[in-house]
């Protein structure tokens, strides 16, 4: 039994503040983008990541096909481009172009990276899991690709990197807050 502080609801209701990223694609000349919000850090050693994205979607297809995906991980100024690729369709709208975003391929894979989010990575697909809504892509780090911005004597910055972040329950946006605590010390 639950404590009477707590009430039992429906677990679609995803109570997370999480990060909303770029997934690319690429198959033949065709590149696309679109927003995830269900994406994941999945393993340290081989490094992967996960992204959770539903069949119908243009994007599905693609990385189905072609084996590979990018992740370009925007900071909050990029929020109107990731809403604009997460409510618009690949299959009816050149997206890069809509957007005038700038990209470049990754060396490993030719996978489409976006120039204006600070962390972008290459990804091989290792596994892909049909779970109902959406098909789990777990897809080893190949490459990653880290601006200038977010590093301190070419290693990662300790100043906290500025994710863009979403409230799917809220339908909200929200960026990287202050850091409260160090790993280890509390
Ligand atoms: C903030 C946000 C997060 C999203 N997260 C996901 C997700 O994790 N998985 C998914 O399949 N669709 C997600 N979507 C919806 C797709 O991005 C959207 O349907 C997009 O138009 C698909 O593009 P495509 O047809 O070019 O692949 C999200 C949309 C938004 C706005």
């Amino acid at each position: 039994m639950a404590p009477e502080d707590f009430v039992q609801v429906e677990p679609d209701l995803m109570p997370f503040v999480v990060p909303v990223v770029l997934v690319t694609a690429r198959e033949g000349d065709f590149d696309n983008l679109m927003a995830v919000a269900w994406f994941g850090v999945a393993c340290s050693e081989p490094p992967c990541v996960s992204v959770a994205i539903r069949p119908g979607r243009t994007t599905n297809p693609m990385i189905r096909k072609s084996w590979i995906f990018g992740v370009s991980v925007p900071g909050p100024d990029l929020v109107k481009e990731v809403d604009f690729a997460g409510t618009q369709p690949g299959s009816r709208v050149n997206k890069w172009e809509a957007l005038s975003l700038e990209m470049f391929y990754g060396e490993k894979t030719g996978v489409p990276l976006v120039r204006k989010c600070p962390v972008n990575l290459e990804c091989q697909v290792r596994h892909v899991i049909r779970l109902g809504t959406h098909d789990l892509f777990i897809g080893e780090v190949v490459n990653l690709y880290l601006n200038e911005r977010v590093l301190e004597n070419d290693t990662l910055a300790t100043v906290p990197l500025n994710h863009l972040l979403y409230c799917h329950p809220q339908q909200r946006y929200y960026e990287t807050g202050r850091p409260v605590g160090m790993r280890g010390k509390g």
